[in-house]
């Protein structure tokens, strides 16, 4: 395949430190960003790409086909919108808004403008993931009764990556704490997994352990239209150096265990546990495979090959947003 040109508006943390390197892995090219920051801009220089101050410049770059939105969450609609208008494929960062409003919004441009549109789920692309997908598929955990994830870390009141502002603990900017940052990485896993949507949902949510006004840690619980259960904890106040990273697949034959897959980076563990003996078997799977670079590879190749781009939906990942809201009370 040839190589896609990439843009991407907003060159912070994920961006450098999982975008480039990913886009780069996967021979495909970085053209241009967009980020208002001149620290950023100069940062996308020495990475070979051209820096613009706004959105329009980096439009205006013949050789961008697709773009990366990494900005803060209350920026994805505006740029989503514009790159819309001007026909550009969009990846957008989760959550795909920090309002269900925004992400309505969002939803319909993608769909009025008939454009190449996929929220950035990078966790659908880690190897481990794609082989729990495969067993569960395969039929090797008999029925699903239920997923159980634990994603969580520490985000301090000055945690900051890459010199960047920490947006995440105001509400006006992220849309939400924990829940709204950590959860909908899980929500959408349970579909990838079970290729069945979480269909009902109820949670709490905390503010316990640091001293800013959104939550730090929240619980939910979903079910599926076909009766298989999640529950999900996503916390801002579990220390770093806790096991704060682990999925568990349970069925009527026996269960998957993922641990320290979840993320942005590649290897964890999986391992398979016999429902009938409690024999224990480590699964192998690619461990050097970074999700990142496995998601620039499948959206570069669904953008050439538009026949693969039903593993791309605005519509799911809008169902995603409404169960976020409804999480929050609001939906
Ligand atoms: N998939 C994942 O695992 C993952 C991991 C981290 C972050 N994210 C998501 O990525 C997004 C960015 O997070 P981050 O941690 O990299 O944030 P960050 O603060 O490190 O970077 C955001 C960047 O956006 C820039 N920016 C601000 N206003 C802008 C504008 N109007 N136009 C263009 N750029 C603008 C900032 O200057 C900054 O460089 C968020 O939506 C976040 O939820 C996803």
């Amino acid at each position: 395949m040839d190589a896609v040109g990439w843009g991407i508006v907003g060159y912070g943390w994920v961006a450098r430190d999982y975008m480039e390197p990913g886009i780069r892995a996967a021979g495909h090219r970085l053209v241009a960003v967009c980020d208002p920051n001149p620290e950023c801009r100069a940062a996308a220089e020495r990475a070979g790409a051209r820096g613009h101050a706004d959105l329009a410049g980096l439009i205006a770059e013949p050789g961008v086909e697709a773009v990366y939105v990494a900005t803060p969450n209350h920026l994805h609609r505006g740029a989503v919108e514009a790159l819309a208008a001007a026909g550009k494929a969009v990846l957008c960062e989760k959550p795909m808004a920090a309002t269900l409003a925004d992400a309505e919004a969002i939803a319909r441009a993608v769909e009025s403008q008939e454009i190449f549109y996929g929220t950035a789920f990078d966790q659908r692309h880690h190897p481990a993931h794609r082989t729990i997908r495969a067993q569960v598929a395969a039929g090797r955990l008999g029925t699903v009764t239920t997923v159980r994830i634990v994603y969580a870390c520490w985000l301090g009141r000055d945690w900051s990556e890459a010199g960047q502002p920490n947006w995440r603990i105001d509400a006006a900017q992220a849309g939400g704490g924990a829940l709204m940052d950590l959860a909908p990485h899980g929500l959408d896993l349970v579909d990838f997994l079970l290729d069945e949507p979480i269909a009902d949902l109820a949670a709490l949510t905390q503010s316990r352990a640091q001293d800013y006004s959104v939550d730090d840690g929240a619980l939910l619980i979903g079910r599926t239209a076909g009766g298989a259960l999640a529950s999900l904890h996503v916390a801002y106040n579990c220390p770093d150096a806790l096991p704060r990273r682990r999925l568990e697949v349970v069925g009527t034959k026996g269960m998957l265990i993922a641990e320290n897959t979840m993320g942005q980076t590649s290897g964890g563990s999986l391992s398979f546990i016999d429902g009938a003996s409690g024999r224990v078997e480590p699964l192998a799977f690619d461990a050097d495979s970074s999700p990142f670079t496995e998601q620039v590879r499948a959206f570069g190749s669904a953008l050439r090959r538009p026949e693969e781009r039903g593993a791309y939906s605005a519509a799911r990942d809008l169902h995603t947003m409404r169960l976020v809201a409804r999480a929050y009370g609001q939906g």
